[in-house]
């Protein structure tokens, strides 16, 4: 492919440390969806013949369809995708195959092959993402009124419902939407024309191959075209990010299915046993989803760390872009389908929720609001009555509403037995009414919102 200046041929070192084949085989699609783009506009604009660019869409056609079908030979000693495309090509339409890479070099063939993976990446991951979510408010459709504790620094805090909670990831999972959309919006400018660096003299038409292709325009900057991979960065960022929050909702799991906790099960479909102690029951999926996030973040990081100091224009260096993009792509889709068969799996055992709800306290709050409300306490007075209630309750070994009201009036002479309609952990659950609260009626409405806007 590039021989003409060269006596001896690479050394087996050098084949090795310069083949990327191995992983950018998987841009085949890509890269023949962009030669024939690339060949239509090099007819159009009569650079070549009408003949020549019915050979190579047919030959281009034929390779496709064998690699479909597994039968391409990938030649390691033809380096990359883009060689071992163009190359078959030649030996299956003779001279035309040659005149593909005219006004083209693989520094923009690369450029464009990984923009246009990293595209139908996006597009199936949010796809999937959507999913989730799908999953997720039917859920939490179900169980808007099913109480469980809220925490904060995992401390039972105040009850909430699971409908509640689940929608909370469906919030996080939109704005990882909004994310790769804003990585796809900026992403979409087609660098196939720059060529090497600096543009070609024959008279390309690069905004016919950039409409062709899906993409808004071309690139403006042929340099620029060559040499960034920003937007391959900001889409692992976005990865990493979403993995993150999946890693939250993976570790719930984890702390859900304990036995200690029990607050959900899990079918066999989505545990593992052990092999020396009969009565586990594994979550290991969600502990792979949790754990995802080390490759993610580190593709993300990878990344960073090859493109930083890079002097423009394309550097060898960026073949490494590639591996760790692909792998990260790949395992997100896992763990978003393994989020959304989990999702779609487990059952809440919704008496224990309850009772759990209740523990700890967790009506405290509600308890200070009424003294504010009732007895027009100032809220960090309330606050103190509050915390000597529960110092007492807990000095009994009792919840804050097995107190009896002399207990309670030992505290705070004024309390009435009013105090106890807000105790219980339905009513502290009804009483968040607030935009975006935790009560169940809100909760139903927004899982109803969410399920017209997800349709
Ligand atoms: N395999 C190369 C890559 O992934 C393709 C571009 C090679 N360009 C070059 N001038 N050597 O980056």
């Amino acid at each position: 492919m590039w021989g003409g200046r060269f006596a001896g041929g690479p050394s087996a070192i050098m084949g090795a440390i310069n083949a990327s084949i191995g992983f950018d085989r998987k841009m085949w699609r890509q890269d023949i969806r962009g030669s024939l783009a690339h060949a239509a506009m090099l007819a159009h604009v009569g650079v070549i013949s009408a003949q020549d660019e019915a050979a190579i869409r047919d030959g281009l056609n034929a390779i496709a369809a064998e690699i479909e079908a597994g039968t391409f030979q990938f030649r390691e000693d033809l380096e990359d995708i883009h060689f071992n495309v163009e190359a078959r090509l030649t030996e299956r339409v003779g001279e035309a195959g040659k005149r593909l890479h005219t006004g083209r070099s693989r520094n923009d063939q690369v450029a464009l092959d990984v923009r246009l993976w990293v595209r139908d990446a996006i597009d199936g991951l949010d796809a999937q993402v959507a999913d989730v979510m799908r999953a997720l408010v039917a859920r939490a459709a179900e169980h808007a009124d099913t109480v469980m504790p809220g925490f904060t620094h995992l401390q039972p805090a105040q009850p909430t419902t699971f409908g509640h909670h689940l929608l909370a990831y469906v919030e996080m999972l939109s704005r990882d939407r909004g994310r790769m959309a804003d990585a796809r919006r900026r992403m979409n400018e087609s660098p196939l024309g720059a060529a090497a660096l600096c543009g070609t003299g024959f008279p390309i038409d690069r905004h016919m191959t950039a409409a062709a292709l899906g993409f808004d325009g071309p690139t403006r900057n042929s340099l620029d075209s060559v040499a960034s991979r920003d937007f391959a960065i900001e889409f692992l960022s976005a990865c990493a990010i979403c993995a993150t929050n999946l890693s939250r909702f993976a570790e719930e799991i984890v702390i859900w299915t304990n036995p200690y906790f029990n607050f959900v099960k899990l079918s066999d479909a989505f545990t593992t046993g052990s092999s020396i102690m009969p009565q586990k029951r594994n979550p290991d999926a969600a502990e792979l989803v949790r754990a995802k996030p080390g490759r993610i973040t580190g593709a993300l990081v990878g990344l960073l760390t090859v493109m930083k100091g890079l002097p423009l224009t394309y550097g060898k260096d960026m073949q490494e872009d590639k591996e760790g993009l692909f792998d990260a792509a790949e395992n997100l889709a896992l763990a978003l389908a393994a989020t959304a068969g989990m999702v779609r799996d487990m059952r809440p055992v919704t008496d224990r929720l309850e009772s759990a709800a209740g523990a700890g306290f967790s009506t405290a709050t509600d308890l200070a609001d009424w003294l504010v409300r009732e007895l027009k306490f100032p809220f960090r007075d309330a606050h103190h009555v509050t915390g000597r209630l529960v110092a007492a309750a807990e000095g009994r070994g009792v919840d804050l509403s097995a107190l009896t009201i002399e207990e309670m009036r030992a505290v705070e002479p004024r309390i009435h037995p009013g105090v106890f309609d807000v105790l219980s952990v339905g009513a502290s659950v009804r009483s968040r009414t607030s935009y975006g609260g935790t009560a169940p009626a809100n909760v139903a409405a927004m899982a109803r919102e969410w399920e017209e806007r997800l349709a």
